[in-house]
Parts: structure tokens; C-alpha cells; sequence
């Protein structure tokens, strides 16, 4: 699973369109980042697909399978938020339903995207408390793995972190900073993107609770990081922004927070003395 969204040395720079060379390039389409047409349905106005019935089984399947392999191993803020959300195994949600709920635990709301979006349409939405969402389901074939976005990722691995108001606003504070950063500060905020949002692990318990999305929403990922498969280290933003990682392998380095109130404060410390902090 790349990250969610793709800084703009990617984009287009040639006469094809990106899925013409996509094609050409062998890259999987639906990994090729869009840009908005115009403001993204959010909220209530959001239409729910019809989903087939292999839809809705393939969103039971996986909700089953995850919990059954995250056991206790999530962060405690992971399972209240999906039981504020009131997701389960049994329906496939509607981002409607979701965003509703969302709101009134921490002022996000969704808007629906049409896929892998460009850095600024994707940090613009964040910044203004959006989550963008895709809205389709992987296939039964991609049950295990798949390489581009989808609802189960955005829902289930995403969304219950997002109604804990920690969280909420060091997320919207990470938006508002993206948009300000220059250089090789961009390339530093999406290592933090990743090693937090996609990847983080928090104390819990006096043990260890995943809290990123590419782990929660990931069967390879999920028995790597808690089966010793990764080396933990303590969160700190100097360590954290040097630090390499590749998108397409099980990740051999983690980082693990005591709170996420240490993430936003470090994170807003950080942001101040790079000088583009609101
Ligand atoms: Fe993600």
C-alpha cells in the first residue's frame, strides 16, 4: 500500500495521460495520481455506490479476517473509534453514515475521491478536517494484497483513529504544515506521514497497539510488526525524518509514540523551528 497521496514530482510531465503511461510504464493504473476536477462530494451529500453482493462479502471477509489477527494487538483508540463508528463485519458502510458519525466525535467529515491524489488537492482536504475517501472495494482476487487505495483501507484502517481528538488535530496541524513546506521539508513530512499515519505503533497497556492504517488494514503487515518481524524505536521527530523506508516491501523499521498528545507536541515543536508552522 503506497502512501496516500503522491508528491507532484510524479505528475504529469509529457503529452500521455497518466493512465496512457501508466499502461506504457507496466504501473498498475490505479496507483497513478489524479488532481480534482472540483470540490469532492463531503458528508451528507455523498451517494453511496450500489454494491454487488461479492462487494459486501469481500468487505465481511476482510473486517473478519483483520480483527481475527489484530486480536488485542491495536491501539485501545482503534477499537472505540470503530464502535463510535459503529462498523462492522456485517455491512459495508456508507461514507454518508460515517462522516455523520465522524463529525460528532471530532469535527471531520469525508469527502469521497475518485482514487491516489496529487500532494495538494490530498494536504488541501486535510487541512481543512476532510478525510478523503475512496469509495470501491479491492476484488476478491486482491483480497490479500492490493497496491492501490480502497474503501476497506480508507474505513477500516483510517477512519476510527480519526475520531480521537488528539489525533484529529495533530492530523489537520499536519495538512496545514504540508501545505507551507519547501523542499526537502516535503519529502521529511511524508516520511512522518508514513512512520505515524500509515504506520505508527503507540503504547498501550504496558504493551504496544498499532495505530496506522497500512498496518490495521494489512494481513502481512499486521503479523510482521507484532510477530518481531520489525525493530520498534522510540518516536522522536529527529529520528523519525532521517529515516528511510520502501513502500513496496513489509517495513523492517517502526517507531512506537507513548502518547499522541507527545506526537502533537513534538510534531508542533518540529514544525515551528522548520519555520512553517500556522
Ligand atoms: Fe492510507
Amino acid at each position: 500500500m503506497p502512501n496516500d497521496f503522491q508528491r507532484d514530482s510524479y505528475a504529469d510531465d509529457a503529452s500521455l495521460s497518466a493512465y496512457e503511461r501508466a499502461a506504457e510504464q507496466g504501473v498498475d493504473p490505479r496507483c497513478i495520481p489524479k488532481s480534482l476536477v472540483g470540490p469532492p462530494p463531503v458528508g451528507d451529500v455523498i451517494v453511496s455506490p450500489v454494491y454487488s453482493d461479492q462487494d459486501r462479502s469481500n468487505w465481511s471477509f476482510l473486517f473478519k479476517r483483520q480483527m481475527d489477527l489484530l486480536k488485542s494487538h491495536a491501539s485501545q483508540v482503534f477499537y472505540t473509534g470503530v464502535d463510535t463508528l459503529k462498523m462492522t463485519e456485517s455491512r459495508l458502510p456508507a461514507l454518508s453514515d460515517l462522516s455523520q458519525k465522524m463529525e460528532a466525535a471530532s469535527g471531520w467529515k469525508i469527502a469521497r475521491i475518485p482514487g491516489l491524489l496529487h500532494e495538494a488537492d490530498f494536504l488541501g482536504l486535510v487541512s481543512k478536517r476532510l478525510f478523503p475517501s475512496t469509495d470501491y472495494i479491492r476484488g476478491v482476487d486482491e483480497l490479500d494484497y492490493t497496491p492501490a487505495p480502497d474503501c476497506f483501507h480508507d474505513m477500516f484502517g483510517h477512519m476510527p483513529l480519526l475520531t480521537e481528538p488528539s489525533f484529529a488535530d495533530f492530523y489537520q496541524m499536519f495538512g496545514q504544515v504540508s501545505l507551507n513546506a519547501k523542499g526537502s521539508q516535503r519529502k521529511m513530512l511524508e516520511t512522518v506521514h508514513w512512520f505515524t499515519v500509515e504506520f505508527g505503533l503507540i503504547r498501550r497497556d504496558g504493551g504496544i497497539g498499532v495505530f496506522g492504517a497500512g498496518i490495521l488494514s494489512s494481513k502481512d503487515e499486521v503479523g510482521h510488526a507484532m510477530g518481531g518481524g520489525a525493530d520498534i524505536i522510540e518516536f522522536s521527530m529527529e529520528r523519525v525524518t532521517s529515516q528511510h523506508y520502501d513502500v513496496w516491501h513489509l517495513q523492517p523499521v517502526l517507531f512506537v509514540l507513548d502518547s499522541f498528545e507527545q506526537l502533537v507536541s513534538e510534531f508542533r515543536a518540529w514544525a515551528s523551528a522548520q519555520g512553517i508552522l500556522n
